[in-house]
């Protein structure tokens, strides 16, 4: 038989995951275990590039560990860990800071935008993010890495680095491909249905983890339009909020818009935006049971993360000290 082809990802434990993550993208990655063999880590290295409350980022690293649990990722069938339970993330990223160029580094619209925001902390892990995140995928040799737009150039920059090293050391890396995800659901923001849903507007912002009573609250108050028949169908252009609507009522029963259309003609927004929103709380019901389940049992949710770190550990550390023997270090 042949080998799966590898995947990994590594997820920010900076914020609560909302109904946008869920049906835009986490839905998805049950399934793929199937294909791929899988990795996906909490990387909690790269978020103190920012300043976090530590309690609150160990909350959320945790956290988002059950809920990608609770969303189907099943960590006998995937490797779940913590990024800085495995040393060899940092280990790698400075051998490759070494190999990465400061001009390349300058170039990242990322670092350009976040030290224009955070011009009072422009510190260096800022700027050397690419390589631990070149250091975070290079390690397990991955085919495919699925990354959302505003991470292509990160991954761009550790093809380039992959590249230059081999160029120098023979086949070291493989050279990964970006992998562009089956397209979800794209969520607007209930109160601003002209931009992507976001916890930055949390009025409008459904997150995973919200009570019943506050998510069918958040869909009563959802921005519809003018229409004075408050007429159900499908038009983005001019009836942006209930065309986010009637996509999300869609992601979740599997209906087509002219079911939706028929099932609630006649009826006007009253009825039909308390029905998305019951339909949505029963989707996220036994997710939010599960996460809470999990997150009430340590011994479990610690047999994963350290299963997790010791198999991925092991592919790290062979791709490591590969490296440290090419450029010259002396065997410990
Ligand atoms: N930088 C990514 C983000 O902010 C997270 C990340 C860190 C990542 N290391 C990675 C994603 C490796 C893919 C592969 O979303």
């Amino acid at each position: 038989m042949e080998a799966k082809k590898v995947m990994l990802s590594g997820i920010q434990p900076s914020g609560d995951l909302h109904l946008g993550n869920y049906l835009g993208a986490i839905k998805n990655w049950a399934d793929r275990a199937e294909e791929f063999d899988c990795y996906y880590f909490m990387a909690d290295l790269h978020t103190i590039t920012v300043r976090q409350d530590p309690a609150l980022l160990r909350k959320r690293t945790i956290t988002q560990l059950a809920q990608y649990i609770a969303c189907g990722l099943d960590p006998e069938k995937n490797t779940l860990f913590i990024q800085s339970h495995v040393p060899a993330h940092a280990q790698l990223a400075w051998v490759l800071e070494c190999y990465t160029m400061f001009g390349e580094l300058s170039r990242m619209t990322q670092f350009k935008d976040k030290s224009s925001k955070h011009q009072d902390n422009i510190n260096a892990g800022l700027f050397t993010y690419p390589s631990l995140m070149a250091a975070d995928i290079l390690l397990y040799q991955p085919d495919y890495v699925p990354v959302g737009e505003d991470q292509k150039q990160h991954v761009e920059i550790t093809r380039d680095i992959a590249v230059r090293f081999n160029n120098i050391y023979g086949d070291v890396f493989k050279v990964p491909e970006p992998y562009i995800p089956k397209a979800g659901a794209r969520v607007y923001g209930l109160t601003t249905p002209g931009d992507k849903m976001s916890k930055s507007v949390p009025e409008g912002c459904v997150f995973m983890m919200d009570d019943p009573a506050v998510i069918a609250k958040k869909f009563k108050r959802a921005v519809t339009d003018s229409d004075r028949e408050h007429c159900v169908y499908y038009d983005r252009e001019n009836k942006p909020g209930v065309a986010n609507l009637m996509n999300i009522y869609s992601a979740v029963t599997g209906k087509s818009y002219e079911e939706i259309e028929r099932e609630f003609d006649g009826q006007g927004y009253g009825v039909f935006k308390p029905a998305v929103g019951e339909a949505v709380i029963e989707m996220l019901r036994p997710i939010r049971e599960e996460t809470e389940r999990i997150l009430a049992d340590k011994a479990y949710l610690e047999s994963v993360y350290k299963a997790g770190a010791e198999r991925a550990g092991r592919v790290a550390f062979k791709t490591l000290r590969k490296v440290y023997k090419k450029v010259g270090f002396v065997a410990p």
